[in-house]
């Protein structure tokens, strides 16, 4: 059976992008294979690390497409050229439009840093998540991996894992281990998990 190929869209550091080539070499991806990393900035550090395993890459930044429509359609574009048939939005800071999100139907994912509805939606990404955690005081945080649909944060939810927010915790410290604890974990399983859906609808 041929694995689903898949591609991964990222716009800084790459930990997601990481997590997910860990738990391909380790095994625990047999239904897919990372063939594609794409970024919306040419120095994200995801892109060296998806060159250290000889996994094809793309930029499609505002510098060479300034207009989103155009930057989008690069995308959709390379998406097409690379036979890509499920991609995952890991830390992938742009927003893409309905047009582009209903040629993917169930099978585009995002992983957020927060246990979605909570701290979700426009303006709420990265850092920005974990410093609304602390500032609203919640005690329990976590990552959601939901399908993406052409509403901001609101497609259906695939996994959840629960952090604990304490007290001493700055945004950092707490983005990190909601990184450590939740999405390392919950996002190499949601893409093995769709894979396999997938592969199996072939
Ligand atoms: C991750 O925490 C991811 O959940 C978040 O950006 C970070 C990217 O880190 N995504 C969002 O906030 C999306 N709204 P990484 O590049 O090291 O994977």
């Amino acid at each position: 059976m041929s694995k689903i190929r898949i591609a991964v869209l990222c716009s800084g550091g790459g930990t997601n992008l990481q997590a997910i080539l860990n738990a391909e070499e380790a095994g625990l991806i047999p239904h897919g294979e990372v063939t594609l990393v794409v970024s919306d900035h040419a120095e994200a550090y995801a892109l060296k690390r998806a060159a250290r395993y000889g996994i094809a890459t793309a930029v499609c930044d505002r510098k060479e497409y300034p207009e989103a429509r155009e930057r989008e359609r690069a995308i959709a574009r390379v998406m097409k050229e690379n036979g890509i048939e499920l991609i995952v939005f890991a830390g992938f800071l742009s927003i893409l439009s309905a047009d582009f999100v209903k040629e993917y139907p169930r099978r585009i994912l995002n992983i957020h840093p927060s246990l979605i509805p909570s701290f979700c939606g426009k303006g709420f990404y990265g850092l920005r998540v974990h410093e609304a955690v602390l500032a609203r005081g919640v005690k329990v945080t976590g990552a959601t991996v939901h399908y993406v649909t052409e509403v901001c944060d609101g497609g259906p939810i695939l996994a959840q894992k629960a952090v604990e927010v304490r007290q001493d915790d700055t945004p950092e410290i707490l983005q990190k281990r909601v990184m450590r604890e939740a999405e390392w974990v919950i996002l190499p399983e949601a893409v093995e998990c769709v894979c396999k859906r997938l592969a199996e609808e072939k």
